[in-house]
């Protein structure tokens, strides 16, 4: 008997979710929980003179055990979680750490600084939830090219995939629909943009710099670069986005349909027109003409069915910009209460001023977010004492999982532009943006239950606002 008990455990050690680190028993995940029981107060940690009691804390249900204590990552005295940006960033934080005696990626750990040299406050194991789009693969096209994240690249990313997608001069990228709904932000240029909705009405209209559109689930659809090119970000309501039975080319059917079938369909003799029908589908189609955006309307325009009836584009970037109370920045929030063609996804476009701070909130539903410009920082927090700092710059995409706490800080010289995506827990379901505030959450309640759960004065709870402030100027204004 004894024999298959200790065999049970040594089981359960190699199951554990942190085999493969070198971790206690007395701290292993399982043995934790095994044994987690009320405790009435919060345990502080030995020798903490100097250093700041909320920082000290440690979550009672998580680890009731003083002895665990002195596992925990703490902030130094000197440390004020400050990213340490250097040229040849090394994995050092204060005391701790040592520098690299064998070779590094040099460029990718300057980018992600947070990393090497990881703020005290961070702590405990959050899986990654970063996807760089220059990780991805491009498939380069005749015309364009594309690039995709989806939920093998960034498998918490399981409601949401992305794709950059770039298109020559008059370049269309082919009729097709998808399973999913498709967002799109351009990036540069201007994107002619035709649709078709199941209640016999058709939509075209041309997309510039910084707007948006968006195809319902189903809805066939095409796109044609002007005469700069374009270039946009492409949002699905699914991480599953390269799954059989998400996207249908038009040529690809044709191509796979019995010729007879097609010359009937049609109402032709034979089907000799479809003769020359790519085998595989091109994606995207180079192409040399761009008739005015009246001349494409009128082509269509004898349509009895008429327009649709909820536009396909959004003209975000005409859309006056909200002022963050806090003075940081602005936002554009669209969902579908003003652009309902978009009732799945939610999106708000987030500029935040140098030194400035997106604050620190939560949402009902996960979050997916890309950088447009510049750099910044975000911190997820998971509950259960762990958190995750990630640095993130152009290109970069992210997600935080439903309820995760998170901020973004502008780290660069320059605005930071992101966008923040949401999508409602069930696939179709229709979704509205929403935050909660740190700040609005604290102040909105009678000061002392702050005061008393953070073990700070009244004072100090008093003065917190109690309006949102979405973005928060920098304290030292200096730029
Ligand atoms: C920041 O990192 C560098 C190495 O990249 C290290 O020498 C320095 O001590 C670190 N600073 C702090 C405050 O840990
Ligand atoms: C609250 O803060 C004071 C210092 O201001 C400290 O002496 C006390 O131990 C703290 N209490 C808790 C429960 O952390």
């Amino acid at each position: 008997m004894r024999i298959s008990v200790l065999s049970l455990c040594v089981f359960s050690l190699l199951a554990a979710p942190s085999f493969g680190r070198i971790v206690p028993l007395s701290s292993a995940p399982y043995a934790r929980r095994s044994q987690v029981v009320e405790r009435e107060v919060e345990v502080e940690l030995p020798g903490d003179v100097g250093r700041s009691p909320l920082h000290n804390r440690v979550t009672r249900h998580i680890r009731p055990f003083a002895d665990e204590v002195p596992q925990l990552q703490r902030r130094d005295d000197v440390d004020n979680g400050a990213i340490n940006r250097t040229d040849n960033p090394q994995p050092i934080r204060g005391p701790k750490g040592a520098t690299f005696l064998h070779e590094s990626n040099k460029a990718i750990d300057r980018q992600n600084a947070d990393y090497l040299s990881v703020p005290p406050t961070d702590n405990g194991v959050i899986p990654n939830l970063k996807w760089s789009f220059s990780l991805s693969k491009t498939r380069l096209l005749k015309g364009g090219w594309v690039r995709e994240q989806v939920v093998t690249d960034l498998p918490t990313s399981t409601l949401v995939a992305a794709a950059e997608q770039r298109l020559a001069p008059y370049a269309y990228r082919e009729l097709h629909w998808h399973r999913v709904a498709e967002w799109a932000f351009v990036l540069k240029g201007t994107v002619r943009i035709t649709g078709n909705d199941e209640d016999d009405r058709n939509y075209v209209a041309d997309v510039q710099e910084g707007d948006l559109w968006s195809f319902p689930q189903g809805v066939p659809h095409s796109l044609q670069a002007g005469p700069e090119g374009a270039e946009y970000l492409l949002v699905f309501d699914d991480g599953n986005f390269d799954a059989s039975g998400t996207t249908f080319m038009v040529d690809d059917w044709i191509a796979h349909t019995p010729r007879d079938v097609l010359a009937a369909n049609f109402g032709f003799q034979d089907a000799s027109a479809f003769n020359n029908v790519p085998a595989s589908d091109p994606y995207i189609v180079p192409a040399t003409s761009w008739p005015s955006l009246d001349e494409a309307k009128q082509a269509v325009s004898s349509n009895p069915g008429g327009e649709v009836d909820t536009p396909y584009h959004y003209a975000l970037s005409k859309k006056d910009p909200t002022p963050a109370p806090g003075g940081g920045g602005w936002t554009k929030i669209t969902d579908y209460r003003d652009f309902p063609a978009s009732k799945t996804l939610a999106s708000a476009l987030v500029h935040v001023e140098p030194g400035a701070l997106r604050e620190l909130h939560w949402h009902k539903e996960a979050e997916w977010g890309y950088i447009v410009k510049g750099k910044g920082r975000a911190t997820a927090f998971a509950g259960g004492a762990t958190a995750r700092t990630f640095d993130l710059q152009a290109g970069d995409t992210w997600v935080f999982p439903t309820n995760y706490g998170h901020y973004i800080q502008n780290v660069g010289d320059e605005p930071l532009e992101f966008l923040e995506i949401f999508r409602g827990a069930g696939f179709g379901s229709q979704v509205r943006f929403n935050d909660f505030s740190l700040t609005q959450w604290l102040a909105l309640n009678p000061p002392e239950v702050a005061a008393r759960n953070l073990n700070v004065s009244i004072d100090t709870i008093k003065q917190l606002k109690k309006q949102k402030q979405t973005i928060v100027a920098g304290v030292n204004k200096s730029k």
